[in-house]
């Protein structure tokens, strides 16, 4: 069965387990003879190591100049690496996109629409299933209490309740809802199952 390259995202509110999920499916996949390649948004550009500075709380910005260099950081991420790996036969898996700008810089879920707009007209190609590691932001409190580390800017219980309401609102009505309290080898099993039926088609 010859497989297409194809583009797949994963997205979810701090501690959903988004980043494990979509690495654990990306090498399954490789062991699938599938190709593949993980990446995630923030990049390494200049813009993306912008990002992790203001994440850190060590640069502020406002949200139009987080929206700006969130965007700086895409179209790097499109240019130099979705569209040439797409192009050469591998699939993305993708950790994070533009439905998280729209989810984290959107003061509202009408503002977190205007940017998925905005985001949608600068022609970033649009991916082929979105999957949302659904977790509440309670239980995301949790999660991150008990995994401790460095606090980041949007760690306020308040900030998870307000992000968690913006992806309900923005997401495309065909994402793929996981629950991501479920055992870790049931979700990337989900996934990987998933991944596969949309290459097939
Ligand atoms: P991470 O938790 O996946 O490492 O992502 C880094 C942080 O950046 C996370 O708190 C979400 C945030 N973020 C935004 O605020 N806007 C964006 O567009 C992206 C991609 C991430």
């Amino acid at each position: 069965m010859p497989y297409n390259s194809q583009f797949f995202v994963f997205e979810g509110i701090d501690g959903s387990g988004k980043t494990t999920v979509s690495r654990l499916v990306s090498e399954a996949l490789l062991t699938k003879s599938i190709p593949n390649l993980w990446h995630r948004e923030p990049t390494d550009s200049v813009y993306g190591k912008k990002i992790r500075e203001f994440l850190q709380g060590k640069l502020k910005l406002t949200k139009e100049e987080q929206i700006e260099t969130f965007i700086a950081d895409r179209e790097y991420s499109v240019n130099e690496i979705i569209l040439p790996t797409l192009k050469g036969g591998k699939s993305i898996i993708q950790d994070r996109y533009y439905f998280s700008t729209a989810a984290y810089q959107g003061r509202d879920e009408e503002h977190a629409a205007e940017i998925l707009y905005k985001n949608e007209d600068k022609g970033f190609p649009e991916p082929n299933r979105v999957y949302f590691l659904d977790l509440s932001p309670e239980e995301s409190a949790d999660r991150r209490k008990s995994r401790g580390g460095r606090e980041e800017v949007f760690d306020e219980d308040s900030e998870q309740e307000r992000i968690y309401q913006n992806y309900l609102a923005i997401l495309p009505e065909s994402t793929i809802f996981v629950d991501a309290t479920a055992e870790l080898e049931e979700v990337v099993a989900f996934c990987v199952e998933d991944i596969l039926k949309s290459l097939e088609t």
